[in-house]
């Protein structure tokens, strides 16, 4: 059986000089998908796995499965170049000098992490696993991940040691969708090893494909909890801005007015950086990341305080918005039982198509309670996503949206929302129609100048007003 030592390491990486480094995915979702697409793009032989018919055949037909900036030219150069393959089979990697496990973490009802996704997918790779591949875990998972369950599933499966016969490390996904591509080059990659030549080759991996500035940690759990703090805090941070902005509408001060001064103040090497207020926090990381630290502080006996406080917060949004909505139809003795409110944008955040856990979800929801009739639109969005998410009606275009609205709700600012005429919207509404600008993204003064009310959550300008 072969040794992987330091010297073995170095052997490698001259052979990657010479032949370049094979490459395979495992999840080729919208972080892996995206990933893979990259590296194709640039020339290095890409396989990428999945047990999802729907995402291979879009890839296989080089077409995108997700809304990602930039993604469709990447694919289409990966496609001219004959360096990317789609395949559920895993025996496709045994050629494969590194292996990338990007499958889906989600939560269970009680806030738990569902694993048997990475699981199975460790079992299948511990199958094929050849001795001298480098193993990175990138699905973001509760700390001692690595070493309690991917390492001993692989090392059962195949046989091998990790650190001596396959090289193994946690090296988080810190990109947010909408910027995948622009953050893979850009943010720096943490590293932690199961061994010092793990981490080394890891880090020449990374430096050799992407370019990118690395962070070694010094093991696998201190990689996993660096992911989960990056995202604590995020969630942490919007929480902030969210209550600084419940409380700035309450006593008439324009919240980002006192975000932006508050942002000016010097703190540890950085600066006081409290994040925008919204209409809530969607999407695949921030609304599980902050339990997966929650359960790991409960299993120690340590009940955590953070994670509970931003989720709390961040999860009130869309009542809140609600509650917003209510009130402006109020302020002109409108009835929302009689109401028509347009949603523009259902996904989780700007020009994304993605809706998992959007704050649209329960907004739509809660607004049918109120007996507001709903019509909503999201270009990005695909027709089954939106009607998997909402039985209100569908709009085919942003005009048929706003027609006869009361209320024209934008959760999501694509660019499509943010570029519109808004006079020539605002003459298919009717008589004193709200705008609520859900993320911001508006100039309240042109809102106004269109000929709407306009109204945030943050925004100073709300009913009453
Ligand atoms: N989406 C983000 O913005 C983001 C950012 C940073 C980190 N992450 C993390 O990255 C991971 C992936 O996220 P995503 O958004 O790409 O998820 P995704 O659901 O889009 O992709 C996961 C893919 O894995 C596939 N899969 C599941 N089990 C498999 C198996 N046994 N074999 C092969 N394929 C399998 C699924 O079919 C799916 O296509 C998650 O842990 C997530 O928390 C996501």
């Amino acid at each position: 059986m072969s040794r992987w030592t330091l010297l073995e390491a170095d052997e490698r990486l001259a052979r990657w000089d010479c032949c370049d480094v094979s490459i395979a995915i495992i999840g080729f979702g919208h972080i892996g998908g995206s990933m893979g697409s990259l590296l194709a793009s640039k020339g290095f032989p890409v396989v990428g796995i999945d047990k999802a018919a729907g995402i291979l055949q879009a890839f296989e037909a080089g077409e995108c499965p997700f809304e990602e900036p930039g993604l469709a030219a990447v694919l289409a150069r990966a496609k001219e170049r004959h360096t990317l393959r789609v395949t559920a089979d895993y025996t496709e990697i045994k050629s494969s000098d590194v292996v990338l496990i990007v499958v889906g973490t989600p939560l269970d009802e009680d806030h738990g992490p569902i694993l048997d996704h990475l699981k199975s997918a460790t079992r299948s790779l511990g199958k094929v696993l050849q001795p001298g591949m480098l193993i990175l875990l990138k699905s973001t998972v509760p700390p001692l991940t690595t070493q309690q369950l991917v390492r001993p599933i692989l090392e059962e499966a195949s046989g091998m040691e990790a650190g001596v016969d396959f090289g193994l490390a946690f090296s988080p996904e810190r990109v947010d969708e909408g910027n995948v591509l622009e953050g893979l080059y850009g943010i720096p990659v943490v590293v932690g090893g199961v061994n010092t030549a793990s981490s080394e080759l890891a880090v020449e991996f990374w430096t050799r494909t992407l370019g990118v500035e690395t962070m070694v940690v010094p093991d696998p759990t201190t990689a996993e909890l660096v992911k989960l703090a990056d995202n604590q805090w995020i969630d942490l941070n919007i929480a902030l801005a969210n209550e600084i902005a419940l409380l700035s509408d309450a006593i008439g001060v324009d919240a980002m007015e006192v975000i932006k001064a508050a942002n000016s103040l010097p703190k540890g090497q950085h600066w006081v950086n409290i994040l925008y207020p919204s209409i809530g926090v969607g999407g695949y990381c921030l609304t599980k990341d902050p339990w997966f630290l929650h359960r790991l502080g409960a299993q120690r006996d340590i009940d955590l305080q953070t994670p509970q406080c931003s989720r709390a917060v961040n999860e009130q949004m869309p009542s809140v918005t609600v509650q917003r909505v209510i009130s402006c139809l109020r302020a002109h003795q409108k009835d929302p039982a009689q109401a028509r409110v347009t949603i523009l944008g259902l996904s989780f955040k700007n020009d994304t198509g993605d809706t998992r856990s959007t704050p649209a979800g329960p907004i739509i929801q809660m607004l049918e309670d109120h007996g507001c009739k709903v019509q909503a639109y999201d270009p990005l969005v695909s027709e089954n996503q939106a009607r998997a998410l909402t039985g209100s009606a569908i709009a085919p275009d942003i005009q048929a949206a706003v027609e006869g609205a009361d209320v024209v709700a934008c959760l999501s600012c694509h660019e499509e929302f943010r570029s519109a005429n808004l006079s020539q919207l605002k003459e298919r509404t009717r008589e004193n129609c709200w705008f609520l600008d859900g993320r911001l993204g508006f100039d309240p003064l042109s809102v106004k100048a269109a000929g709407f009310d306009y109204t945030a959550i943050g925004g100073h300008c709300h009913a009453g007003d």
